[in-house]
């Protein structure tokens, strides 16, 4: 299991992947890197089921499962859920609980976190959700070790969306798990989009992030896999 993975283990596996990282470098991750299948899940922090957040992931989780062949994706939108604002005399949530099993499935590598922009941060839906994430660092840093990446929407062009996804970061750095950002060419915080008309697909640049991002996330992933024991 890759959260009962010990940090000698994660050395070790990023040592034993040296062949892989290098054909990383050049651009070519794929098959041979994939000691075993993995799961990528995205999850849409929106309170908006089906919309721009949900439309972004789909398009990171293409990306992923293009790295290779073992690997599978899930989207999970938290629209809807009853994911109550954290309260540490009353944590959780039967949704939360349900959401969270998926994410601590031992064959889940990588987790692409979505969130709309609202008011330069994440929603509070994403906060709520991070918050309750508690419980997986009181169970023996569930999530350590799954590889992470963000996702953000928003309304206009440098709309804070670098900062929303930065804001996420900070939760999952807390979790330990290994935050990553889009992938070559892009090559930065993560993927940024922009919502026009409740539509992303004329926003190629932003596009290409969220696919540079499912991709990257997927490279570490199998990563890490072909080095677990
Ligand atoms: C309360 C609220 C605040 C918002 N604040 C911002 C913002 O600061 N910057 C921005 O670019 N867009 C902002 N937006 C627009 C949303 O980020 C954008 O519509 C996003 O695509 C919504 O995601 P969804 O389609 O998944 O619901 C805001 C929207 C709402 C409802």
């Amino acid at each position: 299991m890759e959260s009962d993975m010990t940090r000698r283990a994660f050395f070790g596996a990023a040592v034993a992947t040296g062949a892989a990282t290098g054909a990383l470098a050049g651009g070519e991750a794929r098959a041979e890197t994939a000691a075993k299948s993995i799961k990528i899940i995205g999850l849409s922090c929106s309170p908006r089921p089906g919309k721009t957040t949900a439309a972004g992931l789909k398009a990171a989780l293409e990306a992923a499962r293009a790295a290779g062949p073992g690997v599978e994706t899930e989207l999970i939108e938290l629209a809807g859920m009853n994911i109550p604002v954290f309260d540490p005399a009353a944590p959780g949530s039967a949704d939360f609980e349900k959401v969270a099993a998926k994410l601590t499935d031992p064959k889940v590598a990588g987790i692409l976190v979505g969130t709309p922009v609202y008011f330069s941060g994440m929603t509070s839906l994403a906060k709520a959700f991070l918050d309750q994430c508690m419980a997986m660092r009181k169970n023996n840093f569930a999530l350590r070790n799954k590889v992470a990446g963000v996702l953000a929407v928003g309304g206009v062009r440098n709309g804070g969306q670098e900062l929303a996804i930065e804001g996420v970061q900070a939760a999952l750095l807390c979790q330990e798990m290994i935050v990553v950002g889009d992938g070559r060419p892009t090559a930065h915080t993560g993927a940024t989009l922009l919502n026009q008309n409740d539509d992303i697909s004329a926003d190629e640049f932003g596009l290409s992030t969220a696919r540079n991002l499912g991709r990257r996330v997927a490279e570490v992933a199998l990563c890490v896999a072909a080095g677990a024991k």
